[in-house]
């Protein structure tokens, strides 16, 4: 399905992430893994890959160093020749009531979240646009969508992707790039590990399907964005979360 395909995973190295590379992989893709903190974890992921047959590497940056990612992303184009598919998914919460957020959770979730989809992105354009072919995929969160309490930082971030992938998807339809988002619900991952197991089965009762969804499951959305399967999609917004916000 996405054989001879070079697909780009940020933040593939733990949780949905990871399950993004091992699906686009299992597909045919070759997959670039990449990481900031958790090298080893990026090793495993590609060590997996590999043991199934299939192809990548790790690479490691801070999608919010535009510099690293300039130097980091030209370098693979200068390899492979092409990104084709460019799954943006590293994120982070730096949860508090609004009341007593702190200047720093604001600008770092805003920083990672939303300029480092701008850095990842804005180095993949130019060789989409010259291939006349891409896929960029955007994870965001239903609570871009709905709102959540001690999120209003997250929750405006995951909002402000919507925005991106819509306006993107104007911009870039007439080259053949699709530009569309992915947004999970509640994924068991580390960042709903924190959640107390009272606020975790009151979310439960109000999801449909009455349980958190896996990694897998945004994975396999992805793969169909990312596939040709979706080409007549752009500018969509896939909801992955068990029927709570539909
Ligand atoms: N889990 C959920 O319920 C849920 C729901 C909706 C949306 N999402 C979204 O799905 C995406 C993945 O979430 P997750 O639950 O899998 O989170 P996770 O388990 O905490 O993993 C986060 C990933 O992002 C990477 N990352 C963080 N900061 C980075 C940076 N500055 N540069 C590059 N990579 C960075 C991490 O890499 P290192 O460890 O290498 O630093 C890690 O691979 C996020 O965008 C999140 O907002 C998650």
């Amino acid at each position: 399905m996405l054989n001879g395909k070079i697909a780009l995973v940020t933040g593939g190295s733990r949780g949905i992430g990871s399950s993004i590379c091992l699906e686009l992989a299992k597909a045919g893709a070759t997959v670039i893994i990449n990481y900031s903190n958790s090298k080893d974890s990026a090793s495993k992921v590609l060590e997996e890959i590999k043991n199934n047959n299939g192809s990548g590497e790790i690479i490691g940056f801070d999608v919010s160093d535009s510099s690293l990612v300039d130097q980091s992303i030209k370098g693979l184009i200068e390899k492979y020749d092409k990104i084709d598919i460019l799954v943006n998914n590293a994120g982070i919460t730096r949860d508090s009531l609004f009341m007593r957020m702190k200047e720093d959770q604001w600008d770092e979730v805003f920083e990672i979240n939303i300029k480092g989809v701008f850095n990842c992105t804005k180095n993949v354009v130019r060789t989409m646009v010259k291939n006349q072919y891409g896929k960029i995929i955007n994870i965001t969160s239903v609570v871009g969508e709905m709102g959540n309490p001690g999120q209003v930082n997250y929750s405006s971030t995951k909002s402000g992707l919507i925005g991106f992938t819509k306006s993107l998807a104007k911009e870039l339809g007439g080259k053949n790039i699709n530009v569309n988002a992915v947004s999970p619900g509640f994924i068991e991952t580390e960042i709903t590990d924190v959640l107390s197991d009272t606020i975790k089965n009151k979310y439960k009762e109000i999801i449909p399907l009455s349980r958190f969804g896996k990694a897998e499951d945004v994975a396999k959305a992805v793969l169909f964005l990312a596939s040709d399967d979706s080409s007549y999609i752009t500018g969509e917004v896939l909801k992955i979360n068990g029927g709570l916000y539909t």
